[in-house]
């Protein structure tokens, strides 16, 4: 994807913490004031860069007190008004895209030592979800559009890792099932990518979670608005312990997601111990789809990067030497 922009979305429940991401284009348009006051100047320790971010809370049930918070990066040097817009979601369930996706997968900057960061060059992110995730991240997305309208109609994925392979196809069902039958939906919904991820460093998760409890840090986030009585933690353990929606199997949402003719990619590292590339290749099979192209290697600079197969209405690829 030629775009790079995140979009994170912390849910702020009463007992728990959510996240989700998306990622679009630079833009020179003309922000809404909801918008102006979501950006941010400049995290603390952040190298200078030539692209905007925003974040904040998005209210998704008034009633029931919760919001979901977000961190949208725009790209830079591509068309404002063409750049793709894409969701990204972390797994657990219950595990921050805020903290894992944007730092220490696909976000802009990268932890190079403790409180110092490298930028990272055009990228999109991933993250978790509770019992109402599905429902929640779709109020969150048009509700986002109303302060983001330079937004809508934006061709729009949605990609997510590890145990966001189960919400990422339930969020695209919902977001497909309320675009049916629209002409020109405003999310402008075009397909989806599980990715089944890699490896990183592993004292990332120690200074993003010191990083992302520093008042000002937080500050510069318009984080924690309402004074939440514990600290940031990376995986909420409430929303592990008490998440429901487990389906036993994805491949209904797949069939009917296929059948509707959206652009679906699996990516899958193939040294992952947590979901391993055989079972990925297992529960692929039983969807019985017609091969269009046959297990072939695709090439990083000059060298093999992983492998793909295109069946009819879904694309496998893996990552050489990628864990999870
Ligand atoms: C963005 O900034 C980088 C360095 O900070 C520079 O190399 C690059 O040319 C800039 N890109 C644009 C589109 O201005
Ligand atoms: C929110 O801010 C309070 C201080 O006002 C702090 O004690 C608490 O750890 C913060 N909580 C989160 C989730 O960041």
């Amino acid at each position: 994807m030629a775009a790079a922009t995140v979009l994170a979305a912390v849910l702020a429940m009463s007992c728990c913490c959510c996240v989700a991401y998306a990622t679009t284009a630079a833009t020179t348009t003309t922000v809404t004031a909801a918008a102006e006051s979501d950006r941010i100047n400049r995290l603390p320790g952040q190298p200078p860069v030539n692209f905007s971010m925003y974040s904040g809370y998005v209210t998704v049930d008034a009633a029931a007190g919760r919001a979901l918070f977000y961190w949208l990066m725009e790209a830079s040097g591509v068309p404002a008004d063409s750049a793709p817009l894409v969701l990204w979601l972390n797994g657990g369930p219950g595990c921050s895209s805020v903290g894992y996706g944007a730092m220490e997968e696909l976000g802009a900057f990268r932890w190079r030592t403790c409180c110092s960061w490298t930028h990272q060059p055009a990228l999109a992110t991933p993250t978790p979800t509770p019992p109402m995730i599905s429902h929640d991240s779709y109020a969150f997305l048009i509700n986002w559009l109303e302060r983001f309208p330079q937004y809508k109609y934006r061709d729009f994925y949605i990609a997510g890792e590890s145990y966001a392979g189960h919400y990422v196809p339930q969020l695209s069902r919902v977001v497909y099932r309320n675009n049916k039958g629209t002409e020109n939906p405003t999310l402008n919904f075009k397909g989806f990518m599980p990715w089944l991820p890699r490896g990183y460093d592993p004292c990332t998760e120690l200074y993003f979670t010191n990083y992302y409890n520093l008042p000002e840090v937080q500050e510069a986030f318009h984080a924690n608005v309402t004074g939440i009585p514990y600290a940031w933690i990376g995986c909420s353990d409430p929303i592990y312990e008490y998440w429901e929606d487990s389906p036993r199997s994805m491949l209904p949402i797949y069939r009917e997601l296929i059948s509707a003719g959206l652009r679906i990619w699996v990516f899958s590292g193939d040294t992952d111990s947590v979901v391993p590339l055989t079972a990925t290749r297992y529960s692929i099979d039983a969807l019985s789809l017609p091969t269009i192209t046959k297990w072939y290697p695709w090439y990083y600079d000059e060298e093999v990067g992983g492998w793909c197969q295109v069946y009819e209405g879904l694309t496998l690829v893996t990552v050489r030497g990628a864990g999870h």
